[in-house]
């Protein structure tokens, strides 16, 4: 059989996953962002989308996943629609963080780790989120949502149940709202002319290092 396979990424998806390659000298550099993209896309990063990921940058499958798994905000295994990620480094565990863990894990009836049976959430313990004022800090999709005790985490739980809260925590893999422009109104023409020079310079240097050791 023959032709491209068709692409896993929606159609306005695989435009930008081509303008993100073209926005870095090497494209390899584009694969974390890309990573995020099909996360958003998916929810977490699929086989599917890591050979593409894969074969957009020229690395090798295998590549893309020992990156993705190296960073917490990327996941290889499906998580619920909200990740709830509690805070339990040291501000936190002094203001009842291993508590309210405690408690998070009764009221889902899930283990840290683990994914509501109904796919909503998905319970993390997290290391210092940088919100050390509000203990114990919790973040839903990498939002914060503030300080939280175990009433007003079951009250969170239920508003997000019933849908609330939408606009401010959108579906987990959303990164951002607003769209990166700078960069990707760059001319391709130029895009390209650019990385001819410093293709030429790059070997004009190995040129010159080979004739230097020869002497
Ligand atoms: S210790 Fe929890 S946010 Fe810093």
């Amino acid at each position: 059989m023959t032709g491209a396979r068709p692409s896993h990424f929606s159609p306005e998806l695989a435009e930008r996953a081509r303008e993100l390659v073209a926005l870095y000298p090497e494209p390899r550099s584009a694969l974390i962002p890309l990573c995020h993209l099909a996360q958003e896309q998916d929810g977490y990063l699929t086989a599917e989308a890591m050979e593409e990921v894969a074969a957009l940058v020229g690395v090798t499958p295998a590549e893309v996943l020992g990156t993705a798994s190296f960073y917490d905000m990327l996941h290889t295994e499906p998580v619920g629609r909200y990740v709830v990620a509690i805070c339990t480094n040291i501000a936190c565990m002094l203001g009842g963080a291993l508590e309210l863990l405690e408690h998070a894990e009764a009221h889902l009836q899930v283990g840290v780790g683990g994914t509501t049976a109904d796919g909503l959430f998905t319970l993390e313990e997290a290391e210092c989120l940088a919100d050390c004022d509000r203990t114990p800090c919790v973040q839903v999709n990498h939002r914060f949502v503030g300080a939280q005790t175990p009433e007003s985490f079951e009250r969170l739980v239920a508003e997000l149940r019933a849908g609330g809260r939408v606009e401010e925590i959108p579906p987990h893999g959303t990164l951002v709202r607003v769209r990166r422009t700078i960069g990707l109104a760059a001319d391709p023409a130029a895009v390209a002319a650019e990385r001819a020079a410093e293709a030429e310079a790059r070997a004009a240097r190995e040129a010159a290092s080979g004739d230097g050791g020869g002497r």
